[in-house]
C-alpha cells in the first residue's frame, strides 16, 4: 500500500457530533530511534501494547464553524497541546478533507499518572485518531472495520510515530521488514498469533518511576540528532537485522534470548543518546542501579526477570506471568521500589 491509498473522498456528508474513544500505550522491544520525512522510521520495530495504561478521550465536532481546537487534559485547558492538534489536523487534511471544516473541543484523561514520563503520545494519538475516525466513518461512506483500524494506524503514526503501534492489542510491528508479511514503514500490523509462544502472550511489565517529570530532551529532538550520529546507519542495519533472531525466539519461546536482545535493544537506544551530538543522557542514578540490581538477582536465582527503557529515566521491569512470579514480585517490592521517586510503580500486564 502507498500513502495514495489512503487519501479521502470529497463525498461527505458532516454534522455536529461527540464520539468516544480508548487507545492503550506501548513499550517497544525493538526500538524506532531514528526517522526520515513523513514520519518513516529509519528501522522497523516491535511492540507489546499494553491492557491498562490509556488515554481516555472525547472529541466534540461541531460542524461548519471556522476551525479551531481546545483541549483539555484531566479538566485543565492545554493551549500548547491545543497548538500541536490543530497543526496535525492541517497536516492531514489530504487524509480526511472534512477535517478543518468545524470547531473541535478534545477532552483526554490517562490512566497513568499524568507526570510519571510513561509516554502520552502513544495512546494520546492513537485515540485522537480513532475518533478521527470514528467521525469519518458517520460522514463518509462505510469502510470496512479493517481498512479504519489501518487508517486510524496511519493517521496516529503522522501525529506520533510509535502511536501507530497502539492500535493493535498484543505484539505490534512498524515498518517494512521481510521478517514479517504485510509490514509497512506507513502503519502498524499485528504480529501473527500462530508464530507466538504461549509464554509471550502473558507478560507483566511494571513500570518503575525513577523519575517524574519533563525530560530533557524530548523523543522528537532524539530521533533528530540521529542524523548526525556516525553510529546510525549501524544501528539502523542492527535494529534490521534483530528482527531475523527476535522471529525466531518468538516462535520457540526461547526466553534466555529474549532477555538478550531486549535489553540489548534498550541499552543501545540509550548509547545512541550518549554519541549524539549534543550528548544528553536521561538515564538517572536510581536506572543505573535498578539495572544492576537486576542482572544480580538473575545471576543468583535464574528467574526471568529483566528490563527495557523508554526514551527517559523510567525502567520497565518485564516478566512473564508463569505462576511462580511471587519471588520477583517480592524482590521488585523489597529491593528495586527504593530506587523510585515516591514508590512510584505502575503494574501493567500484556495479555493476548
Ligand atoms: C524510544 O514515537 O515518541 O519510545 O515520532 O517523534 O513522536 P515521534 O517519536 P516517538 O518515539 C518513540 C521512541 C521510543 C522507541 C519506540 O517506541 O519504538
Amino acid at each position: 500500500m502507498t500513502t495514495q491509498d489512503f487519501i479521502g473522498k470529497e463525498n461527505f456528508t458532516i454534522h455536529t457530533q461527540t464520539v468516544t474513544e480508548s487507545c492503550p500505550s506501548n513499550i517497544a522491544l525493538i526500538k524506532y530511534w531514528g526517522k526520515y520525512a513523513g514520519q518513516i522510521p529509519a528501522n522497523p520495530s516491535i511492540s507489546y501494547t499494553l491492557n491498562h495504561c490509556k488515554t481516555n478521550t472525547s472529541m466534540e465536532f461541531t460542524a461548519n464553524e471556522p476551525f479551531s481546537v481546545r483541549t483539555f487534559l484531566a479538566g485543565n485547558e492545554e493551549v500548547k497541546f491545543a497548538e500541536k492538534i490543530e497543526k496535525y489536523f492541517r497536516n492531514i487534511e489530504q487524509y480526511l478533507p472534512w477535517i478543518l471544516k468545524g470547531k473541535y473541543i478534545i477532552r483526554t484523561e490517562n490512566t497513568f499518572p499524568h507526570s510519571s514520563g510513561i509516554a502520552s503520545s502513544a495512546s494520546g494519538f492513537g485515540a485522537i485518531a480513532k475518533c478521527l475516525m470514528a467521525l469519518d466513518a458517520s460522514f463518509t461512506e462505510k469502510t470496512s472495520e479493517e481498512e479504519s483500524l489501518r487508517k486510524a494506524s496511519f493517521l496516529a503514526r503522522l501525529g506520533s510515530g510509535s502511536a501507530c503501534r497502539s492500535l493493535y492489542n498484543g505484539l505490534v510491528v512498524w515498518g517494512k521488514t521481510d521478517e514479517v508479511a504485510e509490514s509497512s514503514d506507513l502503519f502498524g500490523v499485528q504480529y501473527p498469533d500462530a508464530e507466538i509462544h504461549e509464554v509471550f502472550k502473558n507478560f507483566n511489565d511494571w513500570v518503575l518511576l525513577i523519575h517524574e517529570g519533563q525530560k530533557s530532551v524530548s523523543s522528537t529532538v532524539g530521533h533528530g540528532l540521529m542524523n548526525t550520529n556516525p553510529y546510525a546507519e549501524r544501528r539502523f542495519r542492527e535494529a534490521r537485522e534483530n528482527f531475523v533472531p527476535m522471529k525466531e525466539i518468538l516462535k520457540n519461546g526461547d526466553m534466555e534470548s529474549f532477555i538478550k536482545l531486549v535489553e540489548h535493544e534498550a541499552l543501545t537506544l540509550h548509547a545512541m543518546m550518549m554519541m549524539s551530538d549534543p550528548a544528553f543522557i536521561l538515564m538517572k542514578t536510581g536506572t543505573l542501579e535498578v539495572i544492576n540490581k537486576i542482572w544480580d538477582f538473575r545471576r543468583e536465582t535464574g528467574l526471568p526477570l529483566f528490563f527495557t527503557l523508554d526514551a527517559g529515566a523510567n525502567v520497565h521491569l518485564l516478566f512473564p506471568c508463569n505462576g511462580s512470579e511471587e519471588q520477583m514480585k517480592a524482590f521488585i517490592e523489597a529491593e528495586l521500589l527504593q530506587h523510585t521517586q515516591k514508590n512510584g510503580v505502575v503494574k501493567d500486564v500484556m495479555r493476548f
